[in-house]
């Protein structure tokens, strides 16, 4: 039985498909700051199987003792943190709180009940500003510009410690790129609240009519067509990728680092272009000034993931905007 933290999150749900359509026992733990239940309703829409729903903080011991002990957890995909970067800047106690002290009771309660074996959610923010490109996982940390990227880092950190004082932990370090797009039924989807900082949520809610355009933040990169530069990846490839992690922690693997990409970079330009052939409109944009703390690009090389966990992504672009439109207008207000 796989605990998925944060599993009623965007790409925690999307995960608990793909384990349950592998054939894998799911409990999720969720306190819903960020998500709403009836995304766990939606994942029983698509699969015919309603996981197992604990309305737990990570930070209440307690309630997670509760957790292990009316389940046999063999593994855990820790998901559950908050991860918005302006957020975090104006508020570093909430988040290294949340993030770090959160993670540390989960594991803590986990090797109480001899559970050692994690995936964890971390981020390409922790190459900083990348020292090549394509980023492999040999590429060295960097540092980070919000307290948001540092709490992926340190717990990288943290989960790396633990194995070298105990290796009975096995540690998986998935480092994701930009995971956008829905779920094909258009059942599951991302839709933040508030003003959306990201790209594609941002031209998500343009398509549909509730924010008038874009902002593209610069067209002087050193890119070719002057926007930045990423590598987005389908969350339904991100999602399948964690089945594959969650197969290979029940390995003595020790500490393994991969990075969940394409290999493929797309432009703002690039996106604004396929998310209106998916609409069947234009979509409006203007360019502003640069975003503080923005890189030129970002792209992963995930050969290493292909290799060693068989995994790779093979959808592109436009499937990722027609699924995100999809969604969007089967869930014009949200999961309802
Ligand atoms: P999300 O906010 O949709 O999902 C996170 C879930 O964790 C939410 O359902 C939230 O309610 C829950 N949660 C937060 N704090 C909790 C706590 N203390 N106890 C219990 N539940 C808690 O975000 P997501 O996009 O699905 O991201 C999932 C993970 O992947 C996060 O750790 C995030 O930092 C990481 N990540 C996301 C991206 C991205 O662009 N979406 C990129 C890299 C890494
Ligand atoms: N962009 C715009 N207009 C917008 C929003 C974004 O032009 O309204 C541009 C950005 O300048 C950037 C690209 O679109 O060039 C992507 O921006 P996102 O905010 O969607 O994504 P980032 O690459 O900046 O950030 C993402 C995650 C972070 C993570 C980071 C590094 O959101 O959580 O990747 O992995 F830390």
């Amino acid at each position: 039985m796989i605990l998925v933290t944060g599993g009623a999150g965007y790409i925690g749900s999307h995960t608990c498909v793909e384990l349950i359509q592998a054939g894998y026992e799911v409990v999720i733990v969720d306190n819903l700051c960020n998500s709403k239940y009836e995304a766990v309703r939606r994942i029983e829409k698509i699969t015919g199987v309603l996981p197992k729903f604990y309305e737990v903080d990570i930070l209440d011991k307690e309630g997670l003792t509760k957790v292990f002990q009316e389940n046999k957890i063999d593994a855990v995909i820790h998901f559950a943190g908050l991860k918005a970067v302006g957020e975090s800047v104006r508020l570093p106690m909430k988040y290294y709180h949340n993030n770090i002290t959160g993670t540390l009771v989960l594991c803590e309660v986990m090797a109480q009940f001899g559970c050692k074996k994690i995936v964890f959610s971390s981020s390409a923010t922790v190459y900083g500003d990348p020292a090549f490109i394509p980023i492999t996982e040999e590429c060295p940390k960097g540092q980070c510009t919000n307290p948001y990227g540092w709490t992926k880092s340190m717990i990288e950190q943290i989960l790396t410690d633990f194995n070298t004082a105990d290796p009975e932990w096995d540690v998986i370090l998935l480092r994701y790129f930009n995971p956008v797009g829905a779920h094909e039924s258009g059942l599951l989807g991302e839709d933040p609240n508030g003003i959306p900082n990201n790209l594609m949520p941002y031209i998500q809610r343009v398509a549909i009519g509730k924010l008038d355009h874009l902002n593209v933040f610069g067209d002087d990169y050193d890119t070719p067509d002057g926007t930045g530069v990423r590598d987005y990846i389908h969350v339904v490839d991100l999602a399948i990728g964690h089945v594959h992690a969650v197969k290979k922690v029940m390995e003595p693997v020790g500490v393994k680092i991969y990075n969940l990409g394409t290999g493929k970079g797309s432009s703002v330009l690039d996106i604004v272009k396929a998310y209106s052939k998916a609409c069947g409109h234009d979509i409006p944009y203007v360019v502003a000034p640069r975003r503080a703390g923005d890189i030129a690009t970002n792209y992963a090389d995930p050969t290493k993931a292909y290799e060693e966990l068989g995994w790779k992504a093979v959808r592109g672009i436009d499937k990722m905007c027609e699924d995100s439109w999809h969604f969007m207008q089967m869930n014009p207000n949200g999961l309802e």
